[in-house]
């Protein structure tokens, strides 16, 4: 598993050029049950996720450090049609409501995600857990966070990363978010070790 920024360059490089990945199947399963207001796909590498939601119709805000992914998302995105832009910051970016993707090249440990902002919070095979504290606020009452990472079980199976750093343990996904709802938790070890959350924060739409 890449660590630094230009490894993950690298793979996103490589990974390009053999075929565009499906997305998560959770992601594809939940999708009917998303909201489609603003989203944020935090760490989003090649768009795989971003792109499911923009072809919908949603405006994403997708941040990664990889310029080498984005460049990938952006000439996909391009290519089927939907509206790509670069931000400097979140909190522009943030208060757009149109459709399309905004594309964030950014070292996430350096980044406030502004608050009240978005409908969506995805953040899939990607931990660092000082954004826990961030991720809450980041959302509008009644907004969803969807977070599915490799835990402490991965380590059985071959792939994912090996830094205790980067895998959750037991249960903890389940307990990240007090300020949220769950509507969904589940922890797979089978074939690989994963956990997967569907969180809602309380409160009305606006
Ligand atoms: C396993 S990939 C997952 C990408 C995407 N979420 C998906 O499911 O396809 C992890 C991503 O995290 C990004 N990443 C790792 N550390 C980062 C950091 N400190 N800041 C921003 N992006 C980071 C990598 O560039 C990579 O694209």
């Amino acid at each position: 598993m890449p660590s630094s920024q230009s490894e993950w360059d690298a793979k996103h490089r490589l990974t390009a050029e053999a075929s565009a990945s499906e997305p998560a199947s959770i992601v594809r399963e939940l999708l009917p049950i998303l909201p489609s207001g603003p989203a944020l796909d935090i760490a989003c590498g090649s768009g795989r996720h971003t792109l499911l939601l923009a072809a919908r119709g949603q405006h994403v805000t997708a941040v990664d450090w990889s310029g080498a992914a984005l460049g990938i998302l952006e000439t996909r995105a391009w290519s089927v049609g939907v509206p790509v832009r670069r931000i400097l910051s979140l909190d522009r970016a943030a208060r757009s409501s149109h459709g399309g993707v905004a594309l964030m090249q950014a070292d996430l440990e350096r980044v406030q995600i502004p608050e009240r902002s978005y409908d969506l919070i995805l953040c899939i095979q990607y931990l660092q857990r000082s954004l826990f504290p961030q991720i809450p606020g980041a959302l509008r009452p009644g907004g969803v966070l969807l977070f599915e990472t490799y835990t402490r079980a991965q380590l059985d199976f071959t792939g994912g990363p090996r830094n205790p750093a980067h895998l959750l343990e037991s249960g903890e996904l389940r307990e990240a978010f007090p300020q949220l709802g769950v509507l969904f938790y589940r922890e797979l070890r089978a074939g690989q070790g994963i956990a997967s959350l569907l969180a809602r924060k309380p409160g009305q739409k606006g």
